[in-house]
């Protein structure tokens, strides 16, 4: 069987597949025309961010019978064009966990001490003391989304001290009772937050959560951080909000149209980029690339499919 991997992938996942008897094939610089006619053949596909699994590719396909994704998001798949293929689509949901809260605490350090720009300062030779930070310890966090990332994001930022507390309309009371989080409708985590974390999907819900009428309602002082997924912060509102210095400042590693190299956010000193490396730790990549290899192996060797996310629609 035949396994086409299209985005940079960690060895491990290879020698995991090869071990299991797959033939493997690595091609991470296709076109979308490309990967059209490459992917005849395959059994399965094995994706990151970078490759889009349109419907057009997917159509094309005429053996493949999984696309897996090394990471948790997958909005670069269209999942009801595999399923109305049969094709199952899985992904590696636990393995850059860790990391991509990780990132996210480190941006509301970045942020809260000027990190970023008293460093571009000095390395231009400027000894620049006028630059005031603020406290992280007895500041309030509001997390929305206390799934994987957003309850590690929790118990690090208990751990300095931080008040939590969260908004997620799909978890159990007990889970934010174990995590000594309070849950609150989003009205009150806007009003009381100094920092917003975001960790939730884009989905039709959660897209512009962040905008005009929400930013609003926030402290002024408010700091917002957005590792989870671009599109589910309004960029155009938050520029406005961060000019007009209605709101202290944001940390983004996502965006809506990535990459991101030409935006006036870019040109603000109380806005922190990084280019969506959530997820880039040596440990996370080797995690979700032998994470899906394996879920790969079990799923065509023995039809067993963990982490999937169409098999109910496709067994329909
Ligand atoms: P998860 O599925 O474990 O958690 C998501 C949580 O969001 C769930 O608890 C769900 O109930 C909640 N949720 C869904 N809709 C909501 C809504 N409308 N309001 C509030 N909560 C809502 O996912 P995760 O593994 O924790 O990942 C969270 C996000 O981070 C995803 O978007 C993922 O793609 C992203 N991510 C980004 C990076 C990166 O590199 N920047 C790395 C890993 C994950
Ligand atoms: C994810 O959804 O897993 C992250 O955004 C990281 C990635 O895209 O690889």
């Amino acid at each position: 069987m035949k396994v086409l991997i299209s985005d940079k992938l960690e060895k491990e996942a290879v020698d995991i597949l090869k071990q299991k008897g797959f033939q493997v094939d690595i091609n991470t610089e296709l076109t979308p025309e490309q990967l059209k006619e490459k992917i005849k053949g395959y059994d399965a596909l094995i994706v990151r961010s970078k490759t889009k699994a349109t419907k057009d590719i997917i159509d094309a396909s005429d053996k493949l019978k999984v696309i897996g994704r090394a990471g948790v998001g997958v909005d670069n798949i269209d999942i009801p064009a595999a399923t109305a293929k049969g094709i199952v689509v899985m992904n590696a949901p636990a393995g850059n966990t860790i990391s991509a809260a990780e990132h996210a605490f480190a941006l509301m350090f970045a942020l809260s001490k000027n990190i970023p720009c008293a460093n571009s300062l000095l390395k231009n030779k400027k000894w620049e003391k006028k630059l005031l930070g603020i406290e992280l310890y007895g500041k309030t966090i509001g997390i929305i989304g206390l799934g994987r990332v957003g309850s590690h994001m929790a118990k690090m930022s208990k751990g300095i001290g931080m008040e939590v507390i969260g908004y997620d309309p799909l978890i159990r009371e007990e889970k934010a009772k174990n995590l000594d989080v309070k849950l609150v409708d989003l009205d009150e985590l806007f009003q009381k937050s100094d920092f917003i974390s975001l960790h939730v999907p884009r989905t039709p819900d959660t897209k512009k959560l962040i905008n005009e009428n929400t930013i609003s309602k926030m402290k002024k002082n408010v700091r917002i951080i957005n590792c989870a997924r671009g599109g589910v912060v309004d960029e155009g509102a938050l520029y406005k909000a961060l000019k007009e210095g209605r709101i202290a400042g944001a940390a983004l590693d996502v965006f809506e149209q990535e990459p991101l190299l030409d935006s006036p956010l870019l040109e603000l000193d109380n806005v922190v980029v990084t280019p969506h490396l959530g997820a880039s730790t040596k440990e996370a990549q080797v995690n979700v690339a032998v994470e899906i290899a394996n879920s790969i192996a079990l799923a065509l060797k023995e039809g067993k499919f963990q982490n999937a996310l169409n098999l109910s629609a496709i067994k329909k």
